[in-house]
């Protein structure tokens, strides 16, 4: 028989975050002062708003390994890095070396260089539904591309989007990210609800919005609006809500349907990638999307996007049909560093150092959750991991409004005063880089255990 989860007191979790909260602006006043002067010159003193986070964001001006420090000296175990971004570690050696030289070489050409085609070829090889690729800045380029290009190549204008999914900050796709459950709309169809305002009102017509793990309420949709949808996009694991993992057949389903109503398939591996599998989330599910998209990890910590699929449909890139451009797509920092990255440091025993550290800090947790019977779970894939105050595994956005936020910030914060730090989103993942070693996971395991007494006392 399952035994029932333990009731947390609140006053306990009201506790924690008071004595922690005090705790961490004792340790930072650096990044306290230069925050409030940074309110004057950068609204909510920040140049991206995720960074915005409670009692203040912490400034940082060093990183090397799986080491972080702030301005103030306090040395943290990465686990954020660049929400995944650094999946490499900081400041690895081989990077250096060759971004030091290419620095002297010329940081910018806007004109193709041999880097390019050899990083292309690499995304080929490792990338299973890769044909051909085009490289861009960020992830937020890389799925505004590849939805033009769906688009263009289906003569539509309708895509459809998960809810709860992030794509970036491009008007499409910023839509039901995290709407507010009142907004949202019935589960199994839920509204359109812009995620900023700003966005023009004739953009939200153009997205649908889908439950994730519902091949039901998809295929009704595509149905609803048959001849009108060019593509469904959606993380094949969700890494905005924490993780979400797909139901067994969930995304093959999302396949067959799509094929079913002749809609492309996206799938943005923006997040997952290199992070949860040497060839990316295909590797884990088999499944055939028509293009994806890629950045974060594949660049070793520099600014890179790409998106790539079927040949077919990456032709229509051309001077005619679909223009793709920008002056730093391509450039050979970048390029570099990717191509660095992906051939000469994740070799198969790095991608197995990462994941199975990760894998091993996953167990850690369920072992300490069984143990006190907390209501909590973990959900861990590859080199990424996530702990959701949540007593059952979260199958759509829906159930992420379940979460425990207040013990979620209580666990962020008891961490980074305890060198262990998260990325600021308190439903966001850890990340376990190359370069962290089994004494940062035993000393995480600790901390986590000493955070469990203190909530359960
Ligand atoms: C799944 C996914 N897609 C796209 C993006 C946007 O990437 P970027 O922040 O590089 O624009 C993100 C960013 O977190 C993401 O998680």
């Amino acid at each position: 028989m399952l035994r029932e989860p333990i009731t947390i007191n609140r006053k306990h979790v009201e506790e924690i975050v008071a004595r922690e909260e005090a705790e961490f602006r004792s340790r930072t006043p650096g990044s306290q002062k230069i925050h409030k002067r940074a309110e004057s010159s950068l609204p909510m003193g920040v140049s991206s708003s995720f960074q915005a986070i409670p009692p203040y964001p912490l400034f940082v001006n060093r990183a090397v390994g799986s080491r972080i420090w702030d301005i103030d000296g306090n040395e943290y175990v990465d686990y954020h890095l660049g929400f995944g971004s650094l999946l490499v570690g900081h400041s690895h050696p081989l990077l250096v070396e060759a971004l030091r030289d290419q620095l002297g070489k010329g940081s910018l050409y806007s004109l193709p260089c041999p880097d390019t085609v050899y990083l292309a070829e690499e995304m080929v090889r490792r990338f299973a539904p890769i044909e051909q690729v085009r490289f861009c800045n960020s992830g937020t380029e890389a799925t505004m591309d590849a939805i033009r290009l769906a688009r263009a190549h289906a003569g539509r204008d309708k895509i459809v989007k998960i809810e709860g999914s992030y794509h970036g900050h491009h008007d499409t796709v910023m839509m039901s990210t995290k709407p507010s459950i009142e907004a949202a709309g019935p589960a199994e169809r839920p509204h359109t609800v812009p995620a900023s305002k700003g966005i023009p009102s004739d953009v939200k017509g153009n997205t649908i919005i889908a439950p994730y793990n519902d091949p039901e309420a998809l295929d009704r949709i595509l149905s609803e609006h048959k001849g009108e949808v060019a593509a469904v996009i959606t993380e094949a694991v969700l890494m905005n809500v924490g993780i979400m993992l797909p139901d067994e057949g969930y995304l093959q389903s999302v396949r067959d349907i799509t094929r079913k109503h002749g809609v492309l398939l996206i799938f943005d591996e923006v997040k997952t990638g290199v992070t949860v599998s040497p060839g990316g989330v295909t590797e884990i599910y088999p499944v055939e999307p028509d293009l994806i998209c890629l950045a974060k990890s594949i660049g070793g910590g520099l600014p890179i996007g790409a998106f790539g699929g079927r040949e077919e449909i990456m032709r229509r890139i051309n001077h005619s049909e679909v223009l793709h451009l920008g002056t730093f797509n391509g450039n050979p920092m970048s390029m570099l560093a990717g191509l660095v990255t992906l051939t000469q440091i994740f070799t198969p025993e790095a991608h197995e150092h990462a994941n199975g550290l990760s894998k091993q800090l996953g167990e850690s947790y369920v072992g300490i959750i069984e143990e006190f019977d907390l209501p909590m779970h973990v959900t861990q894939i590859g080199a990424k991991g996530c702990a959701m105050f949540r007593f059952e595994r979260a199958r759509n956005y829906r159930a992420w409004w379940e979460i425990d936020m207040d013990v979620s910030y209580a666990y962020w914060l008891f961490l980074a005063n305890r060198g262990i730090l998260f990325p600021p989103g308190f439903d966001d993942q850890w990340t376990v880089s190359i370069q962290h070693t089994q004494e940062d996971i035993d000393h995480h395991t600790h901390v986590f255990n000493q955070f469990v007494a203190e909530l359960i006392r």
